[in-house]
Formats: C-alpha cells, structure tokens, sequence
C-alpha cells in the first residue's frame, strides 16, 4: 500500500469508529477518538482510551496526561507530528473508569488496523492495558516497562502511562523519559540495520491471523 492509501484507509476506520455501536461506550460520547500523529511514524504509542478533554476535541492525550507526554517527547527529540498516538478503547469510558474486557474485545480490530497499516519499528505501549494486551501478559508494568519484547518482527517497549507519572511524581517522570530514549534508540538501531529488518513478517492481514489479543 502506498502512503496515501494507507492514510485513506485510516481514515475510513476513523469514520467507521465514529459510527461504531459495537458497545456500550458509545451511548456516552461526545465523538470517537481515532489516532494522532503521522501514520509513517516509526514509533507508535498506545495508551488506554479517551478522557474528558479527548472525548471533547477528538485526539488523544490532548488533556494533562497529553501535556506531560508532549513535553517528554521533546525531550528526547521528537515532536508529537512525528509519532502515532492511538488508544485500546476509541470512546471514551464513563468517569474514566477502566475500559472492560467487552468493550476492549469489541473495539481491538481498529487497533490491529492501525498496527498493519502503520506498521512501526517500534511500539511503545503506555500503562497495563496495552501492554497486556499486546504482550498477553497479566504481568504488571512495573516489571515489564523498560524492556524490548520481540512482537512480530517489530518490538513492543512498555511504559508507564503517563498519567501515573502525574499522580506519582518526578521519579515516575525520569522513568517514562528513559524508556522514550530506549524507544527512540531501538527505532534508530532497527531501521538503520537491514538485518533487522530482513525476514520481518508481513504484516498480518487479520487480527484472527495476528492472534494478538488471544
Ligand atoms: N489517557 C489515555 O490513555 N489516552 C488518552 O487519549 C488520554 C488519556
């Protein structure tokens, strides 16, 4: 797929998440929330599901969460434009409970889309639902983050959300930022090394064939 058929493509699942009843989140929203960023980014971030700012404006993590990632990310050097943001859950979860595991089965295809067609050197999954999810653990991100996890043919790098950095503080903060220098790292590494990219999987063409979430 060429890069304009692939942002036509995203947008089509943009409309379509728009419109998507599938579960109960939609009976709430404002509007969906699809994705941020660019879709060639070689660094692909996933955090949980909208919040009240996102559910207003229809991006993800433009609220204070958003704000603390914004600025770490240019930190390490890269700018939000540069990157794909994108959540578990596109509609937002009442009083930003956790999203239940109907609603992540319900709305997972648009995430495994955006995986395909994005298709990062490196995806960092931001807090416990992404992360289990992609690595189908049920261990906790305290003792996942910081490390790369082979992820079909790519890498998945797990942080902590950043909104745990805003209830717990700077160590929590340095942490986030060290792993964001892990991903850039990584990312430079893979793409400037053919043989990491050599017998890379094509990306799969279902989340059936992925089998990523179980
Ligand atoms: N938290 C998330 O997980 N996603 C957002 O888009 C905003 C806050």
């Amino acid at each position: 797929m060429t890069p304009v058929e692939i942002r036509a493509r995203l947008d089509e699942l943009a409309g379509q998440a728009g419109a998507c009843v599938a579960c109960r989140l939609h009976e709430r929203r404002t509007q969906a929330v699809f994705a941020d960023g660019s879709p060639e980014a070689d660094i692909m971030f996933i955090g949980e599901g909208p919040g009240y700012n996102e559910d207003k404006e229809g991006l993800p993590f433009v609220g204070r969460a958003g704000m603390l990632l914004n600025r770490l990310l240019g930190e390490v050097g890269l700018d939000r434009s540069e990157v794909y943001i994108a959540n578990v859950v596109k509609c937002r979860p009442p009083n930003n409970r956790d999203p239940r595991p109907d609603e992540i089965e319900a709305c997972k295809h648009f995430l495994v889309d955006q995986l395909r067609l994005v298709d990062p050197a490196v995806v960092m999954t931001m807090g416990n639902f992404s992360t289990k999810l992609l690595l189908k653990t049920s261990v906790g991100i305290t003792r996942t983050r910081g490390q790369v996890y082979p992820w079909w043919g790519r890498v998945v790098i797990p942080t902590f959300h950043p909104a745990a950095a805003l209830r717990s503080g700077p160590a929590m903060e340095a942490t986030i930022k060290a792993d964001l220098e892990m991903a850039v790292r990584t990312a430079r590494e893979r793409l400037a090394d053919p043989d990491a990219q050599a017998g890379v999987p094509e990306p799969p063409d279902s989340y059936e064939q992925l089998g990523l979430f179980g």
